[in-house]
């Protein structure tokens, strides 16, 4: 596999993420309870049931090691080997053991990768979107949820593109659903994230002790409370100010009994939350879909037209216009193309090298990764966000028409 990076222009004319060059930092007003408000509506959810976070794969960990600490005993938690190293990350770091499955060519999950998760006795499964929303099929969560495997949705790459459409399938299925505000994701923010608490966990032994009617809220409120009590702790700031030792994670077990609560939480920063929420609104509006839409069009035609030189597969079961744009290429031009568009002062990268080929993970299962490894020496991603100048748009579209 052909592992080197893209090269990078001199001068960049086309970043990937464009907003970073715009951005000014300000003396901003508390957005948090606004980025919640807005972000329960388009989850159709009670507020009670998001929280936010330092990012997406923050909120994994504390969730986990919640879960984790609560059982007492290793969990084994499913997940695609192609996928962003943070969220590997967080399940280790949980003290949780990943287990790594393949994907099929387009990037969705196949029965034969269900099953592999089944025999391995996985608990949780964290079912990526890539590049956008996409429609994941109802069997297999039935199955999953069958086999007693809980299904964490990780949308950090699709929120909130086309959510009305996946909403069913969501608040049907998932236990968790991820959410990010980072750079390279759809908000395109500085950062942040949030988890959704879909449904509570009735096996949670923290809850024995409560009446049988008051244990729903009573987890949401528990695991609200001790997550962010948790993200108080790492931050080595806040708990210098409370007078806590941030090593001391092993006493959560303690926090788990406790009714905490009375302190200041301030997981994502005001300036994360403001961004995220001008972004979020943004992109939520009937306006911005048919711009961004119109645009789409234009490179999907082109790319269509070149079909044989580029492949659309990684895109196909995207539903509506992408968030991003992944395209798939002869492996053994890839490098060459990389070089052409930096030539043209544009800016590319590939995602993901397989988690399960990394020396930290090989030890852990592992399906045969076949796939995974195709995609991962075949993706291309191009700069083409909802951010972009026409400007921007225009020249990647006219070098596009050389390029590829
Ligand atoms: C599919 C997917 N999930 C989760 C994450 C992690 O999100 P965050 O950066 O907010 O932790 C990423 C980051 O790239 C991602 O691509």
């Amino acid at each position: 596999m052909d592992t080197r990076f893209p090269p990078q222009p001199k001068r960049i004319k086309v970043p990937l993420y464009p907003q970073l060059g715009k951005l000014i930092p300000a003396s901003v007003l508390n957005k948090n309870n606004s980025l919640m408000d807005l972000m329960s509506q388009i989850l159709g959810m009670n507020k009670d049931k998001i929280i936010l976070a330092n990012s997406a794969s923050d909120a994994l960990y504390e969730f986990l090691r919640i879960v984790r600490v609560d059982r007492n005993k290793k969990l084994l938690v499913g997940m695609p080997s192609f996928n962003c190293i943070d969220v590997a990350e967080a399940v280790v770091a949980a003290g949780c053991t990943p287990v790594f499955t393949d994907i099929d060519k387009s990037l969705m999950m196949t029965e034969k990768n269900i099953d592999f998760m089944i025999a391995q006795k996985c608990e949780y499964f964290i079912w990526p979107n890539f590049f956008g929303a996409r429609h994941r099929d109802r069997m297999f969560a039935e199955k999953l949820i069958k086999n007693n495997i809980k299904i964490i949705l990780d949308e950090a790459q699709s929120f909130p593109f086309y959510y009305d459409e996946i909403k069913p399938f969501v608040d049907k299925y998932a236990h968790l659903v991820l959410i990010s505000f980072g750079h390279s994701k759809p908000i395109s923010g500085v950062g942040g994230g949030a988890i959704f608490m879909n449904q509570p966990n009735t096996s949670f032994q923290k809850m024995k002790g409560y009446p049988e009617e008051s244990r729903n809220e009573a987890y949401f409120n528990l695991v609200k409370k001790v997550m962010k009590q948790r993200i108080n702790w790492r931050s080595p700031r806040i708990a210098k100010k409370l007078a806590i030792n941030p090593k001391r994670e092993k006493k959560l077990e303690v926090l788990l009994n406790q009714r905490i609560g009375k302190k200041k939480y301030d997981p994502i920063s005001r300036y994360q939350s403001q961004v995220a929420y001008k972004n979020l609104k943004t992109i939520n509006s009937k306006k911005f879909i048919q711009s961004y839409s119109m645009r789409y069009e234009k490179l999907n035609k082109l790319l269509k037209s070149k079909e044989g030189s580029v492949g659309l597969n990684y895109l196909n079961q995207v539903i509506g216009e992408p968030a991003s744009i992944a395209l798939s290429l002869d492996p053994n031009r890839r490098y060459e193309i990389f070089t052409r568009f930096s030539n043209q002062s544009i800016e590319t990268t590939w995602y993901y090298y397989p988690i399960s080929l990394l020396d930290k993970y090989r030890k852990y299962p592992c399906e045969t990764i076949i796939n995974t490894i195709g995609i991962s020496s075949s993706i291309i991603i191009i700069p083409f966000r909802w951010q972009h100048s026409n400007r921007q748009i225009n020249r990647l579209i006219d070098s596009l028409k050389v390029i590829l």
